[in-house]
């Protein structure tokens, strides 16, 4: 029935440390509030991701385009807790500013969280995140994208489905 509601963005949940990285794909994040600024993301309870969470009590959002399409099904179909995705993986982390969860330097934003509230729901831990810190590239001018310049992924459907969004603006 969740279906219905794609496409959805997908993003790249990072947790673990610089050293020790664990990226996963996500398209289940959604803004929550302005002020503070707070973001959620659903978490299976069987990944790995949500224990390294529980752990740290920290995570980062990685905004990929498509030229990270490859590694974002890597991070989406292998899961940490039996392999190092990283190693996988043809990307950079980098130490983030404000939460021990690394950024991604080929991503175009890098949101910073810590676990505000944690939250039950079915199968999956929503986690409330509030942004202590955001780092951006040059896909984002005054934390408006750039989408005529860049590609921000969108799971078209289940699998490995993806498009990305038009670039043509209409207004109601
Ligand atoms: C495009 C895509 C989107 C996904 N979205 C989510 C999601 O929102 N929440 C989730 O728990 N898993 C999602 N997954 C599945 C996890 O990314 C996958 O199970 C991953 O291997 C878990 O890694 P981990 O065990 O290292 O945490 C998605 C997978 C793909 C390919």
């Amino acid at each position: 029935m969740i279906g219905y509601l794609y496409p959805l963005r997908t993003y790249l949940i990072v947790a673990g440390s610089t050293d020790k990285p664990n990226p996963m794909t996500a398209d289940w994040v959604v803004p929550l509030s302005f002020n503070p600024p707070l973001l959620g993301v659903a978490i299976g309870k069987k990944r790995y991701t949500r224990k390294l969470i529980q752990e740290q009590k920290d995570f980062v959002v990685a905004v990929p385009t498509m030229e990270l399409l490859k590694d974002v099904w890597v991070a989406g179909t292998v899961s940490g807790a039996r392999v190092n995705k990283a190693e996988r993986m043809g990307v950079t982390f980098i130490p983030s500013k404000k939460v021990r969860a690394p950024s991604i330097k080929e991503c175009q934003a890098n949101i910073e969280c810590t676990v505000a509230k944690e939250v039950e729901t079915g199968d999956h831990i929503f986690f409330v995140g509030e942004i202590v810190n955001v780092s951006h590239g040059d896909a984002f001018q005054d934390e408006k994208p750039e989408i005529r310049d860049f590609k921000f992924i969108m799971h078209a459907f289940s699998g490995p489905n993806f498009v990305w969004q038009g670039d043509e603006i209409v207004r109601p």
